[in-house]
């Protein structure tokens, strides 16, 4: 942990972390300081050069600058106005008059910094070049607007971990020569290195997350479907969390009306974020264009409340707010239906076995500890589907942390080996299937400390001594006779020359290693990820959680949690699998008469529209969910519902007559109502949004781990397929909405199975589980590495889900039709 220190800026002391940059100080501090470039929790580019401030009499860039103890900071003086104000002018050389139809008009930073500079005159030219336009999937790019501030390549980069975009060339003229000699100097660099580049994209690194889109400070990449459609300053932000995910992360609907007429008919028009504290999914961005229009249908309102009243299960999902559990809960306890949501029951029982080893109620780490570890485990996690936020973590912890990460999972993926430098400090590692708790083990062999004595006894039965040769560089000493040209004379010298030698050293190898399907290579690789290595983190994916053994696989984890130093987080799988699996009783089996919410039952109460009564979708609705951080967070309704509510049931049924659902807020958790909770950040990088649940102890049980790896066996023209999230999909909504839809449902191969299987991008094949047969399309994802092949779709009318049984991974034949 960095030491605190105290520097000075403009005469105010300021608290900081030792090496903390000088920006973030003042930012924290309510001081204003100039930026354009700099992303917070990514590396500075150094492209604006506005944020030049004097450090103890010398100018530096404040984005870049590490405080240090005493440090005084001037952030104006006469030479570094000067030098802003040629800056600004720089970026007004040739840039479009079009604020008026510009996207970003009214929240553009050129232009608050070009009003702000008082910049009224023009002292710079250079020749244009011709800058099309380019259509880049969800969003635009506009090179004419483009001030290469570069902020997008950093954030595709050290946050993202897509590195889909860079720069290239402009091929511009070079700026006349007497520039270099008279303009600021400051200025001058900048402006130099702008008229150089522009920025290209990469389409196959590219996940559609539109976190660049969000960073971009001018109108040069714009989000396709809005481009043209509303001002900045038209649209009202409504602060909510995503309802996609377990990260919760705060969001923003803007809406504004319809229609004319009806004033009423509010519209989402985009989501934004605040995306220098946490960054979005593309599910979150660009998932936001339904809504129900439903109206107070009286007659089939009726028959819900008996549909429900007469239940004898209720089945649901983890995409519901913490209210309408509690409604949930508490109907079951008035009618006695089972509720059923397989999903945070799995959670709930997972967080049991693991809690009886590490006697705390919650797994012990968060999102933060991710992003400031330096070295990161995942295990059993397909991450950049299962967990957008997790990934980006993982991946800004590797790159800013100068970290370094094992990525254990069955499908190769490149998109996680271009982590980092180059992939230089990620290692990729696809396990065989199933052997998630030979991986646990194998973490506790080599980072466990005064583990259980059991524990212990397994981990050494599977150690031998090996032998292994190494190459070493050593000096020798070499004497040489040399006869002088002159005397004639003989001399012998000695020198030492660099040799390189092959010896044989003895090392632990493990066999574990070979149920997980590695080698003992990995140990090398490890030896070497840990120099300076100090803080750990350790994600435990959904492959986990639906793991034939899940209960020892949480057992494992929670030893990890306890004999380690690495932190460990356990990503609830649904936007609220966490808080529906602490606040229900939940069953496990289906009986009877059958209600379902967003579920497919006898009678069904659906946002979708589909079902016998509307309900409102989440963007519909205040409430509350439990996030990632095992906090309680708000979220917020950004249109209008005129239908009936799971509230207006529970009244008819309960006998009660509360008026919001967000009235049972103060029944749940610390009973804090809704009102009172906050939803945004503090410039001092706080979150203020809702509050943490608290960690209580649990009663610890016997340990009894077993090792039982159940790989699965697979005879010839037999393949596994795994039942993946797609990129960007969480559920049936974000299926239909418009900017993600999912077009065609396929299954997803590797180049080097479709050579293997002889096909062809958009043949036929038939695949049939143990469980069912179904023909889909044949697609390659140029990401994949090796046999695994994956089916993503939410599409509710291809019931691709039957080819799985509880598990992720099934074995197919593989037949082209
Ligand atoms: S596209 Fe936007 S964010 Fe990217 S370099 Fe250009 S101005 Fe900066
Ligand atoms: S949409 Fe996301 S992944 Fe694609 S270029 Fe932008 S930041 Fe990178
Ligand atoms: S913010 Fe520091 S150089 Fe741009």
């Amino acid at each position: 942990m960095a030491n605190m220190i105290n520097i000075t800026i403009d005469g105010k002391s300021c608290p900081a972390k030792e090496g903390e940059f000088i920006l973030n100080v003042a930012r924290a501090n309510d001081i204003f300081v100039p930026a354009i470039c700099y992303q917070t929790k990514c590396s500075p580019t150094l492209a604006c050069r506005l944020c030049l401030v004097e450090a103890d009499g010398k100018q530096v860039y404040a984005c870049n600058a590490k405080s240090k103890d005493g440090m005084n900071v001037t952030v104006n003086t006469p030479n570094i106005e000067t030098e802003r104000r040629a800056i600004m002018e720089v970026y007004d050389v040739n840039h479009p008059l079009q604020c008026g139809v510009c996207d970003k008009s009214g929240e553009c930073e050129l232009q608050n910094y070009t009003l702000y500079m008082n910049v009224d005159k023009q002292n710079y030219a250079v020749k244009d070049v011709n800058r099309p336009t380019a259509d880049w999937g969800v969003m635009k790019y506009d090179p004419g607007l483009c001030i290469v501030c570069e902020k997008c390549v950093t954030v595709c980069k050290d946050m993202i971990g897509s590195a889909a975009l860079s720069t290239v060339k402009r091929g511009a003229d070079a700026l006349d020569k007497d520039y270099k000699a008279n303009m600021p100097k400051d200025a001058y660099a900048m402006w130099n290195k702008l008229n150089k580049n522009l920025i290209g994209f990469d389409e196959d690194s590219c996940i559609d997350c539109g976190e660049c889109i969000e960073v971009c400070p001018v109108g040069a990449l714009v989000s396709s479907d809005f481009q043209y459609k509303s001002n900045a300053w038209e649209l009202m932000k409504v602060p909510a969390s995503n309802p996609y995910s377990s990260d919760c992360t705060l969001l923003y609907y803007e809406v504004k009306h319809n229609s004319i007429e009806k004033n009423t008919e509010d519209k989402i028009y985009r989501v934004t974020n605040e995306s220098h504290y946490s960054s979005l999914s593309g599910a979150a961005r660009f998932a936001f264009d339904f809504s129900n229009n439903a109206t107070k249908d009286e007659v089939e309102f009726g028959k819900a409340v008996d549909a429900v009243k007469n239940a004898d299960t209720i089945l649901f999902n983890s995409f519901i707010t913490n209210e309408e559990v509690k409604i949930l809960q508490n109907i079951k306890e008035k009618t006695g239906a089972k509720l059923v949501n397989n999903d945070a029951l799995r959670f709930k029982n997972f967080m049991k076995s693991y809690s009886e080893v590490s006697g705390n109620s919650f797994y012990n780490g968060t999102l933060e500890d991710i992003h400031n570890s330096n070295f990161l485990v995942s295990v059993g996690s397909y991450l950049k589907s299962d967990a957008p936020s997790a990934k980006y973590a993982f991946n800004n912890a590797i790159t800013m942390n100068k970290g370094a990460g094992l990525y254990f999972h069955s499908m190769g993926d490149k998109h996680i080996e271009g982590f980092g430098k180059k992939g230089k400090n990620i290692e990729t590692i696809a396990n065989k299937p199933f052997t998630e708790d030979a991986i646990l083990y194998f973490i506790l062999d080599q980072f466990g400390k005064d583990l259980p004595l059991e524990v212990e006894e397994f981990l050494s039965s599977q150690r031998e001594n090996r032998v292994k040769t190494v190459t070493e560089m050593i000096k020798e000493k070499v004497v040489e006779t040399v006869v002088d040209e002159e005397t004639g004379e003989e001399k012998t010298t000695t020198k030492m020359v660099p040799k390189k030698v092959s010896k044989e050293v003895e090392y632990t190898y493990t066999k574990l290693l070979d149920l997980i399907g590695s080698d003992e290579s990995l140990l090398e690789t490890i030896e070497t990820m840990l120099a300076k290595k100090d803080t750990y983190s350790l994600i435990i994916g959904e492959d986990c959680i639906t793991h034939p053994n899940s209960s020892n696989i949480a057992k494992l984890a929670a030893l990890v949690e306890k004999y380690t130093e690495f932190k460990v987080i356990v990503p609830p799988t649904q936007t609220n699998t966490l808080g529906v699996s602490l606040l229900c009783d939940l069953d496990s089996e289906v009986s009877g008469k059958t209600v379902g919410y967003n579920v497919n039952a006898d009678y069904q109460l659906s946002a979708l529209g589909d079902g016998h009564l509307d309900m409102p979708v989440l963007n519909q609705q205040e409430g509350t969910f439990v996030n990632i951080d095992k906090k309680v967070i708000p979220t917020n309704a950004a249109i209008l519902y005129n239908g009936y509510e799971l509230n207006d049931i529970a009244n008819e049924i309960l006998d009660i007559k509360k008026e919001n659902t967000i009235d049972y807020t103060a029944e749940i958790f610390d009973n804090i109502e809704f009102d009172k909770l906050e939803n945004r950040y503090g410039n001092d990088m706080v979150e203020y949004r809702g509050y943490s649940l608290s960690q209580d102890s649990v009663d610890i049980r016997n340990i009894n781990v077993v090792c039982g790896s159940n790989s699965l066996e697979i005879k010839e023209n037999e393949y596994i397929i795994y039942n993946a999230n797609p990129i960007n999909q969480f559920n049936e909504f974000t299926a239909v909405a418009n900017q993600l839809k999912d077009d065609i449902v396929a299954l997803y191969i590797s180049d080097s199975l479709k050579s293997a299987l002889e096909v062809e991008v958009g043949d036929k094949i038939n695949i049939s589980s143990n469980n069912s047969e179904l023909t889909l399309e044949i697609r390659v994802d140029v990401n994949l590495v090796g046999d695994i092949s994956y089916i993503p779709t939410f599409d509710k009318t291809i019931d691709t889900k039957s080819l799985f049984d509880t598990t992720r991974f099934s074995i197919a034949n593989l037949k082209k039709v």
